[in-house]
């Protein structure tokens, strides 16, 4: 390898390091902002809709996701979905381990934001 070739090389890994990292600390922000949302759908996509699917109950039709039935049930707002992420309902165990920290936060919120959107996607 010529010297001129090294001195290209060195010169290319100074300027490029520093441009990854400003590019990292650029894209770190809006990336963690969307994976909120993506990973409360992913959580339910993985735990929850199994039974739920659509908001729906495969096993008890008159507790579904759905805001009327979450109104009625008491339901209708992010932490008390979430506490029963954690904890379970009736006979509905609870996810608390699978969900991990924060998780029954993400799938809460997400699935109050779907309700409201009346389980239509978009
Ligand atoms: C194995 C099936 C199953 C899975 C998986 C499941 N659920 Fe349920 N869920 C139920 C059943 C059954 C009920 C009704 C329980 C009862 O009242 O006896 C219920 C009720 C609920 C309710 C109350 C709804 C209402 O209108 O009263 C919420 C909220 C809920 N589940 C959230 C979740 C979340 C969040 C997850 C994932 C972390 C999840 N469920 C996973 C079966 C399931």
């Amino acid at each position: 390898m010529s010297t001129l070739q090294r001195i290209i090389e060195v010169i290319g890994r100074l300027i490029v390091l520093p441009l990854l990292i400003l590019l990292i600390i650029l894209v770190l922000p809006l990336h963690s902002y969307s994976l909120t949302e993506e990973s409360g759908e992913a959580l339910f996509e993985m735990n929850c809709s199994g039974c739920h699917v659509n908001g729906g109950n495969i096993i008890r039709r008159s507790k579904t996701l759905r805001i009327k039935d979450l109104k009625r049930n008491e339901l209708d707002n992010p932490a008390a979905i979430a506490r029963v992420a954690r904890d379970g309902v009736g006979i509905m165990s609870g996810y608390e381990e699978v969900l991990g920290k924060g998780g029954d936060e993400l799938v809460a919120n997400w699935i109050w934001e779907q309700a409201q959107k009346a389980w239509i996607q978009g």
